[in-house]
């Protein structure tokens, strides 16, 4: 006789639930608060309540950026002109970078973005309400409960920013410089309000040791250049921006481009 081991099966492509969740964002919730007083006084339970109303026993392929609305309501927060960082294929580098300076904010350094950061999450129909064994992956599912999330946050991350807003983008990735579905084209550019962001400001970063694939005079960059300008905004580029260059030579000090004569 044999014994059977019952595997879960997994219904989804992506990972489940994180294990602890709700202590997770509810500890964040009072870390962001205790690094930054700044933004006052925030109801963490209530968070975690609004998070739950949002998809909890629901179908996680049928979220919608309406069903977050609460939440992002309130987690709202005011951003500082000039601050805004926004940015796409550079996840990394650009995080390094808002670590090594306070002079800009990216999303994932506002309170919602520092809440949510790096974890998963996601509802099912039956007992417990949470699916632990697996998750909508990212594209899976056109209204999943992750992506969804991430593009109401992105909204209005974006359309709260002013005055000058700067994107970090990767000069070094192959295709396109902004990919067409990226949340910064499909989400961010649009949601920009003209008559408060003065500047939308290109830094075209080549990876150290990697290929300069894109720089501001690409034609990929007067593509995106067009699609910005489209939508009422202006625009600058700039290659190499020397502070994040600068971060790439801390730990690469002997490269050439890290030389201060050259
Ligand atoms: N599969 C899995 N994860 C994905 C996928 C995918 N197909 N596409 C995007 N992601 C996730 C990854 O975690 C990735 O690092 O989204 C992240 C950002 O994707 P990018 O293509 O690098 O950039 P973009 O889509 O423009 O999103 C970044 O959106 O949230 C805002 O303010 C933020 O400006 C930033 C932008």
């Amino acid at each position: 006789a044999g014994s059977f081991i019952k595997v879960p099966k997994k219904k989804y492509k992506g990972p489940g639930t994180t294990a602890n969740l709700k202590s997770i964002i509810i500890g964040r919730c009072y870390h962001y608060m205790s690094l930054y007083p700044a933004i006052g006084m925030k109801d963490c339970s209530r968070i975690w309540q609004e998070l739950t109303e949002a998809v909890f026993r629901k179908d996680p392929c049928n979220i919608t950026e309406e069903d977050y609305k609460k939440l992002g309501e309130v987690a709202a927060q005011t951003i500082p002109c000039d601050k805004s960082l926004l940015w796409s294929r550079t996840n990394q580098l650009v995080h390094r970078y808002t670590k090594a300076t306070e002079d800009f904010m990216t999303l994932e350094d506002t309170f919602l973005g520092f809440l949510f950061n790096g974890l998963t999450w996601c509802g099912k129909p039956v007992t417990p309400g949470m699916n632990y064994n697996s998750c909508p992956a990212w594209n899976e599912c056109s209204n999943n409960s992750l992506l969804s999330f991430w593009k109401i946050a992105s909204a209005m991350f974006a359309q709260t920013s002013c005055g000058i807003v700067n994107v970090m983008l990767n000069g070094s990735a192959d295709g396109a410089i902004a990919r067409k579905e990226s949340i910064l084209r499909t989400v961010e550019i649009p949601r920009m309000n003209p008559d408060k962001v003065s500047e939308v400001r290109l830094w075209v970063i080549d990876d150290i040791h990697g290929q300069d694939k894109n720089s501001c005079n690409s034609e990929s960059l007067l593509e995106l250049q067009q699609y910005i300008e489209e939508h009422n905004l202006n625009y600058s580029c700039i290659d190499n921006y020397k502070p994040v260059q600068a971060l790439q030579c801390v730990e690469n000090p002997d490269h050439h481009a890290c030389n201060q004569c050259s």
